[in-house]
């Protein structure tokens, strides 16, 4: 196997930059240049005071230790193609919009772009690893396309290498991975690429844990592992909605299932529904493959957890509506958090959109905080939410804080969108004196201390619960 000692990320983004930055950490005998096309993105990436494009936490720490030593981030992809012996792909691959497969396929636009591009500049072999989540088989596209493409004497050895990091761990996740799978051609020459990658994890992941597969498998696997973790979730949802028309607990339901070794007790949680770029994007995206493969009811199976997470969506605000006498019209209401899970900075579909969303269409007023997401942000999503709204309408009804206890002040109803850990720990007492009363929280997290809240004078609902508010 070659000795890989450049390494070029295309893709600044959640995945490329924390992976190659803990890449550049652990194996300071490689020079990891990380690229893009988004000049601002790059530049906050350098910036001097660390102000960097994503929030991580642990992340400013790694970028610290290694950026100027062998870490670089560049716009100039196609140094950092040519220089590289190995290169992860690791552009986004959103679902499409528009053409054949909208709402399901994966956008490979990107990932083909970058193909191309590595087609066109490399002057040597080179090792191109699939990091970016894409559908089975897709491997083989962009083999035929470097192929087709490159200079005599150039080979390209293709690999899949999905990632498994979550956002909000990604550091501790990278640093001890349950697994790095890497899939490749049964041949020698796809044997020796992939020795050559796992040699670059073999610098902190113990062996055992490198699985080494065939492409489609790797492909596949990963879609299976995000399908069936926002399953459970699922799952957990749907007889949260049971817990609460009978009165049972869905803490302690899931408590007592999960303690079954089988079963096991993480990713059970009831919650207001899961977000985030990868799950419901990677889900449709298996719903579509199964369809393409002529496989209907395996595509009917898939399709229901999404279903399951919209309907338990529109349930929770729903709730709020029904709680607060029927009507939000012209109410105040709180929205605590916007991010789709703690611990970062990233709303891509988180179940906040969907909530604000809804609120607004009840024309109630929202105010909302968040320790992490950019107010610009927030305005983008919402604007994205109601295309049909015009944003100074939007503007109108929302309101963007900067505190837990500023967004609570004088409002009808506080919302719990987002876990963060800071919520558990505002001072329930000063908030209650400054609502309106009866005042109302309704937590779609499982986060607060319910009976704590009722005892101050709250009304409270909290998501699979059947108790009266
Ligand atoms: P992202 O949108 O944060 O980053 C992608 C970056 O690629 C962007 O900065 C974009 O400017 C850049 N880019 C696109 N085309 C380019 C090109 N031709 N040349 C140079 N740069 C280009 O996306 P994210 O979240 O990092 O996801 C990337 C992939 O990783 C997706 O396929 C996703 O499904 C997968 N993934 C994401 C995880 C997550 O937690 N966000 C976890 C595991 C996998």
């Amino acid at each position: 196997p070659v000795k890989v000692t450049k390494i070029c990320c295309i893709g600044a983004g959640y995945v490329g930059g924390p992976t190659c930055a803990v890449i550049a950490l652990k194996c300071p005998h490689i020079t990891v240049t990380i690229v893009d096309l988004n000049q601002a993105r790059i530049d906050a990436w350098n910036s001097a005071d660390f102000a960097l494009p994503i929030y991580e936490p642990g992340l400013v720490e790694v970028v610290k230790q290694a950026r100027g030593r062998n870490l670089f981030f560049s716009t100039d992809v196609d140094k950092g193609i040519k220089e590289a012996d190995l290169i992860f792909v690791s552009v986004n691959t959103p679902t499409k919009k528009s053409g054949v497969g909208a709402g399901f396929a994966a956008d490979l636009n990107y990932v083909e772009l970058a193909t191309r591009r590595i087609a066109a500049v490399a002057h040597s072999s080179k090792i191109v690893v699939e990091k970016s989540t894409v559908p089975c088989r897709t491997a083989e596209s962009m083999r035929t396309i470097l192929e087709a493409n490159s200079r005599p004497g150039c080979r390209f050895d293709i690999l899949s290498n999905p990632e498994f990091l979550a956002e909000g761990t990604a550091i501790s996740d990278l640093f001890s991975p349950d697994r790095v799978l890497i899939g490749s051609l049964q041949t020698q020459e796809g044997k020796d690429a992939c020795g050559s990658l796992s040699d670059v994890y073999a610098n902190w992941v113990p062996k055992e844990r490198i699985l080494t597969v065939g492409l489609w498998s790797s492909e596949l696997s990963k879609l299976a592992a995000n399908a069936m973790l926002a399953q459970r979730i699922s799952s957990v949802n749907a007889l949260s909605a049971i817990c609460e028309a009978t009165g049972a607990n869905i803490d302690e339901v899931a408590h007592a299932v999960g303690f079954d070794s089988r079963i096991g007790p993480k990713f059970l949680r009831a919650s207001v529904g899961f977000g985030g770029s990868c799950f419901q994007k990677d889900i449709l995206n298996l719903v579509y493959l199964s369809e393409s493969l002529h496989l209907p009811q395996v595509a009917a199976y898939w399709r229901q957890v999404v279903e399951m997470n919209e309907y338990q969506k529109s349930r929770f605000s729903k709730t709020v509506v029904d709680t607060l006498f029927n009507t939000i019209t012209g109410k105040q209401i709180a929205v605590l958090g916007f991010a789709f899970k703690a611990d970062t900075g990233d709303t891509r579909e988180s179940p906040a959109i969907s909530l604000v969303r809804d609120f607004l269409s009840e024309r109630a007023y929202v105010t909302i905080y968040d320790p992490q997401v950019e107010e610009t942000q927030i305005w983008l999503d919402l604007a994205e939410a109601c295309p049909t709204v015009p944003l100074e309408l939007i503007k109108k009804q929302v309101t963007i804080v900067k505190s837990a206890i500023e967004a609570c002040k004088n409002k009808e109803a506080i919302v719990i969108a987002t876990e963060w850990k800071e919520f558990r720990e505002i001072d329930w007492h000063t908030v209650y004196t400054h609502m309106n009363k009866p005042a109302f929280v309704f937590d779609g997290r499982m986060l607060v201390d319910a009976d704590a809240l009722r005892q101050i004078g709250f009304k409270v609902k909290v998501i699979g619960r059947g108790e009266r508010v």
